[in-house]
C-alpha cells in the first residue's frame, strides 16, 4: 500500500511492543554498581530512532504469515528467553560487593522481557530487537570514544559526560549484557549472526581509520575506491540491519527463502541508511542533525559524496592521502564536493538500494508490518537526521 501512497506509520503497528522496548533494555543493564548503571543506561534516556530494533519487530510480524519449516532449534519454548537466572549464571554474575542492587543476582524475575499480549510476534524475536538496540548502543559508547564525539541526540555523549574510560567500558558492559540475552535464545545459528555482528562493527570500523584499501599519500582514484567505501559500510552499519532481520526470520521458523529475503532487505536498507547518513553530514546542519556537521572530513574520513567527487578532481587525492590534516583542506574539499554531483550521486545510489530492499520483501504476503517495512525504506530516504 505505501507503493501506492497510501502511508503507514511503521511505529503504530508495533507500537505494544516497542513501548516496552526501553523498560526491557533497562533492565538487562542494571548492574550493582550505581555508577556502571548510569553510565551503561545513559544513551536509553535519549529518545533515538530505534530504527534497528522497529525493522526486527515489524519483519518478525511480516514473516509470521509465511510458511514456517521445523528448525532444530529450542527458540519457541518461550520459557528459554525469559526464565529466571539459573544458579550457574548467578554464580558466574555474582559480585560479592553489589548483592542488592545487582536485578541480575537479587531480583531474576525483573530480567523477564515484559511482553505484549496476544502477540503474533514470538517473545525470542521481541528480545532479539532488544539485544540488537544493545549492540547498537554499545557500538554508540566505543564510536564516540573514537570519534571523540562531543554530542549525541541532541545532548553531551557519554564520553563527554562521563570519560572516556566510563564510556568504553560500559559499551563492554552492554555487549556481555547482550551476550547473556542473546545466549539465552538457545539458538546456535542466531547466537552465530549476532555474534558475528559484533565481529563486523569492528571490522567495519578498522576500515575506516584507512581511507582507501591502498595506503599510500597520493591514492588515486579506481573502482576499488567505491567498492573499499561499501564493504566499509556493509560492515560497520549494514551487518548489524541485515544479521537481525536475518535471525528474526529464523527464530520464526521460517523457510530458507523467506530468511534469504530478510537478510537481502535489511543489506539494503542498511546500506541505504549509512549512504543517506553520509550525504546528511554534507547537506544538513548541526542544529538539525542533533551532532555536529561537517564531521567527517574533521575526522580525516572520505565518504560517498566525496568519493564520488574526487573521480573528476584528482586534487583530492592528496587530501585524501593526508586525511585533510592541513589547513584549508576541509573547506577545500567540501568546494570541491560542492561544485560536482557527488551529493546527488549519493543520493542515487542509496535510492538503488532501498529500491533492493523494497523489492526483496515484494514476494511476502501484503500485510501491514509489510508496508511497515516499505515505509522505513521511504522514510530512510526522506530523512533529514
Ligand atoms: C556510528 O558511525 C558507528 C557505527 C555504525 C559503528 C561503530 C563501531 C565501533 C566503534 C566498533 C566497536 C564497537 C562495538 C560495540 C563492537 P558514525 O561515527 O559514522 O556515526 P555518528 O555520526 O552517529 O557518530
Ligand atoms: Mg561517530
Ligand atoms: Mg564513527
Amino acid at each position: 500500500a505505501a507503493a501506492q501512497g497510501v502511508s503507514v506509520d511503521p511505529l503504530r503497528i508495533v507500537a505494544k511492543e516497542m513501548k516496552f522496548l526501553t523498560k526491557n533494555i533497562r533492565q538487562l543493564l542494571g548492574s550493582g554498581h550505581p555508577t556502571l548503571d548510569t553510565v551503561a543506561k545513559y544513551y536509553t534516556h535519549a529518545e533515538g530512532k530505534h530504527m534497528r530494533p522497529l525493522v526486527v519487530l515489524l519483519m518478525s510480524r511480516a514473516t509470521a504469515l509465511t510458511p514456517t519449516i521445523s528448525r532444530q532449534s529450542f527458540a519457541t519454548q518461550t520459557a528459554s528467553v525469559d526464565s529466571p537466572i539459573s544458579p550457574s549464571s548467578i554464580l558466574l554474575d555474582n559480585n560479592p560487593s553489589f548483592p542488592e542492587t545487582n536485578p541480575l543476582t537479587t531480583e531474576p524475575a525483573s530480567f523477564t522481557s515484559t511482553s505484549a499480549p496476544d502477540s503474533d510476534i514470538l517473545p525470542s524475536q521481541r528480545r532479539l530487537a532488544e539485544i540488537t538496540e544493545l549492540i547498537h548502543t554499545a557500538s554508540l559508547l566505543h564510536d564516540d570514544v573514537i570519534d571523540t564525539s562531543e554530542a549525541r541526540r541532541g545532548s553531551p555523549s557519554a564520553n563527554i559526560e562521563f570519560g572516556n574510560k566510563m564510556a568504553v567500558l560500559a559499551g563492554d558492559f552492554l555487549l556481555g549484557r547482550a551476550s547473556i540475552a542473546l545466549a539465552r535464545l538457545r539458538d546456535p545459528e542466531v547466537i552465530e549472526l549476532m555474534a558475528t555482528v559484533i565481529a563486523n562493527l569492528v571490522e567495519g570500523e578498522f576500515m575506516q581509520l584507512k581511507n582507501t584499501a591502498r595506503d599510500e599519500k597520493y591514492p588515486k582514484w579506481t573502482e576499488e575506491t567505491i567498492s573499499y567505501y561499501l564493504q566499509k559500510t556493509y560492515l560497520k552499519t549494514a551487518s548489524l540491519i541485515s544479521k537481525s532481520s536475518r535471525s528474526a526470520a529464523l527464530l520464526g521458523q521460517n523457510t530458507p527463502e523467506v530468511v534469504e529475503a530478510a537478510y537481502q532487505f535489511g543489506r539494503n536498507l542498511g546500506l541505504a541508511f549509512q549512504l543517506v547518513d553520509d550525504m546528511l553530514d554534507y547537506t544538513v546542519s548541526a542544529q538539525e542533525l542533533g551532532k555536529p556537521a561537517g564531521a567527517d572530513l574533521e575526522l580525516g574520513l572520505a565518504t560517498a559524496p566525496l568519493l564520488f567527487a574526487w573521480k573528476n578532481e584528482p586534487e583530492l587525492g592528496a587530501l585524501v592521502g593526508r586525511k585533510f590534516s592541513k589547513e584549508g583542506d576541509v573547506l577545500r574539499a567540501r568546494e570541491l564536493v560542492a561544485r560536482s554531483d557527488g551529493v546527488e550521486q549519493t543520493r542515487a545510489l542509496a535510492q538503488d538500494y532501498a529500491d533492493k530492499a523494497v523489492a526483496a520483501i515484494s514476494p511476502f504476503p501484503e500485510s501491514e508490518a509489510k508496508d511497515g517495512l516499505i515505509e522505513i525504506c521511504v522514510k530512510t530516504m526522506n530523512r533529514r537526521k
